[in-house]
């Protein structure tokens, strides 16, 4: 049995749809604080996937969930990593606290020989290499990112101690259909208000590497399959990136508006907010060297996932 956390969540919920494609069975625990049950209504009706509405908070649970599991996709987190949107107490809570009661019930199972974590490109900061490798620095700069790098630590310590394979994944910005926050989604909702205007988080010129959620599941599912014994961090990012300028031009031109565009730095630098970082490309050599390509640019990317959330949302 295969534990997907926050799989009703943008990504959890199209990894569990691609693992019951492929025939496997699947239980999701979701507190359903931001996904939707609704996100897997075409895999629940094949009858391979179980709900339930929990907590990750709730360390009883956690020891009833992971009952039969071998393998656990640790997607649930709070994602948001603008600060004045998130206090930090729910960063601790249900990034770190959440991910430590995981790991406790996984060490109780012995059952689990496989997690994957879905870690996040901020555990690096401001990073001075760019394509960032996975031997960088890391120095997350907002509280979002240190609480991934927390995770991150525990996991490794957890593998190694408890001797259960992990894979930390240090996803870019991952984009789609079911999305419901950062960049893309909020200038929608902006404009879905207003479409004469359109505020801009930042100076337009912050640059980061974008990937289709297609794209994004075909890497997960390569280092789940292929993943070795002990810990290992891996990247997934695009080979490029584009300026959030650009974003919202194709925003625009996907919604068929022409809006004013009004930029709004949080910083001299011109950051959307104080934690932003403002130029983000990983270095995804490691994930190539498992057979995986990017099938979309970053550009190609924003637009499907554009054309994805109109069609959701409006
Ligand atoms: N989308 C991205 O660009 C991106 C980039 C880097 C990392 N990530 C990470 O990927 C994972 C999935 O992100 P997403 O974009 O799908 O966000 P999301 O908000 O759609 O999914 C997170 C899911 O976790 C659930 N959840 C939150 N706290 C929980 C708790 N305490 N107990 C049980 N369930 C809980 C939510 O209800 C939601 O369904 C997160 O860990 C996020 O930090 C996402």
């Amino acid at each position: 049995m295969i534990l997907v956390t926050g799989g009703g969540g943008f990504i959890g919920s199209h990894l569990v749809d691609r693992l019951v494609s492929k025939g496997y069975s699947v239980r999701v625990l979701d507190n359903f604080s931001s996904g939707s049950i609704y996100f897997l209504r075409n895999s629940m009706k094949t009858g391979r996937v179980e709900v339930v509405a929990g907590d990750l908070r709730d360390r009883e649970l956690i020891d009833l969930v992971l009952r039969d599991v071998d393998v656990v996709f640790h997607m649930a987190a709070n994602p948001e990593v603008r600060i004045y949107l998130s206090p930090p107490s729910s960063h601790f809570d249900n990034n770190i606290v959440a991910t430590y009661n995981l790991l406790e019930g996984i060490r109780r199972s012995g059952s689990v020989e496989k997690l994957v974590f879905a870690s996040s490109s901020t555990v690096y900061g401001d990073p001075s290499v760019i394509p960032t490798p996975e031997d960088a620095d890391l120095k997350p700069i907002s509280v979002y990112g240190a609480s991934k790098l927390a995770c991150e630590s525990l996991i490794r310590a957890y593998s190694l101690t408890y001797g259960f394979k992990a894979v930390s994944l240090r996803y870019a910005n991952i984009i789609g259909s079911r999305l419901r926050h950062g960049v893309i989604y909020d200038f929608i909702m902006k404009l879905k208000r207003d479409p004469s205007v359109l505020e801009v988080l930042g100076d337009g010129t912050q640059e980061k590497s974008y990937l289709y959620i297609d794209d994004a599941i075909d890497a997960t599912m390569v280092i789940a399959e292929k993943m070795g014994n002990g810990y290992m961090d891996i990247n997934v990012s695009n080979d490029d990136w584009i300026k959030v300028s650009e974003i919202a031009a194709i925003v625009s031109r996907v919604m068929g508006v022409n809006p004013k565009i009004i930029y709004r730095p949080a910083t001299s630098d011109g950051r959307g907010w104080v934690g932003d970082v403002k130029k983000m490309l990983l270095s995804n050599k490691r994930l190539k060297s498992y057979g995986w390509r990017p099938r979309y640019t970053s550009r190609e990317a924003v637009e499907r996932a554009a054309k994805d959330l109109v069609s959701e949302l409006l």
